[in-house]
């Protein structure tokens, strides 16, 4: 089978297509010939090493997993002996990180059929696979740490791409106020995921103004808690999901220290992304139309440098989507 490998951190250009034995899958997994995966941050910071504390956890010269790829959407295409759950011909999708395999950019996984869910029928695979990282994040973010309800007025700073186009529209799904913060170039798309007001960062500020808000989902990881907290409610809570540098993540922990029993708080994203209910409640949610999955550009597995090249140019709209076998990416 086809399967991207690398065997240094580096750039996109350490990628290479090559060719590996299709997994054989034990008592409780399943083959799952892949269709669809996508680009996250999280992938991104895997295949450099950086921030450095990731090489303390994938190795600190050379990467210890050679393959990569968390999104995961396919077909299952044989069963292991205890396999209870699956049969052959499902249609699943999972987030294979945090040592669940990254290895979603090759043609077949062997997975846990414990990570495993169904994927509906009406959710294309290129569908499925933008949900688990990008939008378990941003459910967890949004309901979880920001403890969302009707009526609360939410900030998304960072709302067009992977993780903040789901935010947006999760935090409308639970009845927020929505303002969302992008370009100008995306206000129309901010707009059309259900935000109640847009803020153009290049044209207006929102720190220091007279608006403030309950809930704060920072992505785009520009401004310290002190300025958020300039525009928090008493009892507001800021998210912070996305990181920076070293030293932003090092100026958020010193204001979770100072923040604690106080009325505003900062708390950390860390989004469970093997939470399976949580992956059915989203698939759900999009199958009945009630949040869309945004594809901003798709690319074949063999173009996968391009893929990540493209995602480093941070303004998307969406998911950057990989697909693994041309001719077969659409539901069958
Ligand atoms: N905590 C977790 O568990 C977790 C999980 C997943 C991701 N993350 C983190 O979340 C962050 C974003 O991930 P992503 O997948 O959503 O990235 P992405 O798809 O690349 O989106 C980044 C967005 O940031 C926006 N942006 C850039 N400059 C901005 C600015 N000055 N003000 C406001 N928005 C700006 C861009 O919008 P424009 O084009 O409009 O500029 C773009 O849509 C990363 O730092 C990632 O590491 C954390």
């Amino acid at each position: 089978m086809k399967a991207v490998i690398r065997e240094k951190y580096g750039n996109q250009q350490v990628l290479k297509i090559g060719e590996l034995p299709i997994p054989i899958p034990s008592d409780n997994q399943v083959l799952v010939k892949v269709h669809a995966s996508t680009v996250n941050a999280y992938d991104d910071h895997l295949l450099k090493g950086e921030p450095f504390p990731v090489r303390a956890m994938n190795g600190l010269i050379a990467p210890k997993n050679h393959r990569l790829g968390c999104d995961m959407a396919g077909v299952v295409e044989a069963i292991g002996d205890k396999v209870t759950k699956f049969k052959k011909g499902d249609e699943v999708f999972t987030c294979l990180a945090d040592g669940n395999g990254d290895d979603a950019y090759s043609e077949y996984v062997c997975v846990s059929e414990d990570l495993l869910v169904i994927k509906p029928r009406g959710v294309l695979f290129e569908e499925a696979a933008t949900i688990p990282m990008a939008g378990l994040t941003a459910l967890q973010s949004v309901r979880d740490f920001g403890k969302i309800k009707a009526g609360k007025k939410v900030l998304v700073n960072g709302a067009s791409g992977g993780v903040g186009s789901f935010a947006v529209q999760i935090a409308k799904l639970y009845g927020g106020i929505v303002s969302a913060v992008c370009s100008t170039g995306k206000k129309e798309f901010a707009y059309s995921l259900g935000a109640d007001h847009v803020i153009d960062y290049t044209k207006e500020k929102f720190i220091n103004d007279t608006v403030k808000y309950d809930l704060i989902i920072d992505i785009a990881a520009n401004h310290t808690f002190s300025e958020y907290k300039s525009i928090l409610n008493e009892q507001g809570i800021c998210v912070i999901v996305g990181f920076s540098s070293i030293s932003h993540i090092l100026k958020i922990g010193w204001s979770i220290l100072q923040t604690r029993n106080k009325e505003k708080k900062i708390v950390i994203s860390t989004a469970k992304n093997s939470r399976i209910e949580d992956l059915s409640f989203l698939a759900a949610q999009v199958n009945e139309k009630r949040i869309k999955t945004i594809i901003d550009q798709t690319f074949p597995l063999n173009e996968i440098q391009q893929a990540f090249q493209y995602f480093e140019t941070q303004h998307l709209k969406g998911k950057v989507v990989i697909t693994m076998n041309e001719g077969n990416d659409t539901d069958e």
